[in-house]
């Protein structure tokens, strides 16, 4: 078996530290690089994290090499503080990566999106996660695997009172979310990561888009 590098974003967050759980402990992965503003609290043989700058990435254009990136970056409005900043984070940050992975000779990318993703929505945080798909699907990749969750659950060190209570409800009521209703149902971010390490070893290729109740539960 060929062995793979990786290159991860967004490595401190829910989904991104399960990324990061599972690409450690997977044979298929070499060496796993991490970006991130600030540092990990994390070693591993395996793993190299590197502190960088996200307003300036060309900068750090040397360390976006890898066979697959995945890409768990993105923020809230309400964290972001201005359509503005949210817009850096969800959109700017994940196709300046992709722009200098491509260049760098990347061969996938991975993305993780949102349920109701869209260029044409009319909500604001659905048209940019459309736009970043996008944007990151013409770049000459051999694969790029979108994931479009729903509300996502895990142990989260920060309190999230809106997402909690959305969670509650929507778990409350998933024997009504049934058929076309299926995909509101909440999922755990380590089903979500789980997903993206399968199918970047199991390299499909093309423009893939997997939808929440896509996901499976057990990918491997
Ligand atoms: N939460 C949900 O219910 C939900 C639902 C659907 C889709 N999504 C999407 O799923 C993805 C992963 O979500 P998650 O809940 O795992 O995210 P998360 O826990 O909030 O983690 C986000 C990651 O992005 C990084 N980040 C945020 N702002 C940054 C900035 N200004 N500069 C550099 N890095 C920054 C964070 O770094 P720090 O640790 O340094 O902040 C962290 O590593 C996101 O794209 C999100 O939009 C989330």
């Amino acid at each position: 078996m060929n062995t793979r590098t990786a290159l991860l974003l967004g490595a401190t967050g829910l989904v991104g530290g399960h990324c990061l759980d599972l690409l450690l402990a997977d044979a298929t992965y070499e060496a796993v690089v991490t970006l991130g503003r600030r540092p990990l609290r994390r070693s591993h043989p395996k793993l190299t994290h590197h502190v960088v700058d996200f307003d300036r990435l060309a900068d750090a254009a040397s360390l976006i090499e890898a066979h697959d990136v995945f890409c768990c970056l993105g923020t809230t409005m309400k964290k972001a503080g201005s359509k503005e900043a949210f817009r850096k984070v969800d959109f700017d940050y994940p196709v300046a990566a992709a722009r200098i992975a491509a260049a760098n000779g990347a061969e996938q990318y991975l993305l993780v999106s949102a349920l109701g993703a869209g260029t044409r929505s009319r909500i604001f945080y659905n048209r940019v996660k459309g736009e970043v798909e996008q944007a990151i699907g013409a770049f000459a990749f051999d694969g790029v695997y979108v994931l479009r969750p729903s509300l996502i659950t895990g142990d989260r060190e920060e309190a999230r009172a809106g997402e909690q209570v959305s969670a509650w409800v929507l778990k409350a009521l998933s024997f009504v979310l049934r058929g076309p209703l299926r995909k509101y149902r909440p999922i755990e971010a380590r089903t979500i990561a789980r997903a993206m390490v399968a199918m970047a070893r199991s390299q499909p290729g093309g423009l893939r888009v997997i939808e929440s109740d896509q996901i499976p539960a057990e990918a491997e």
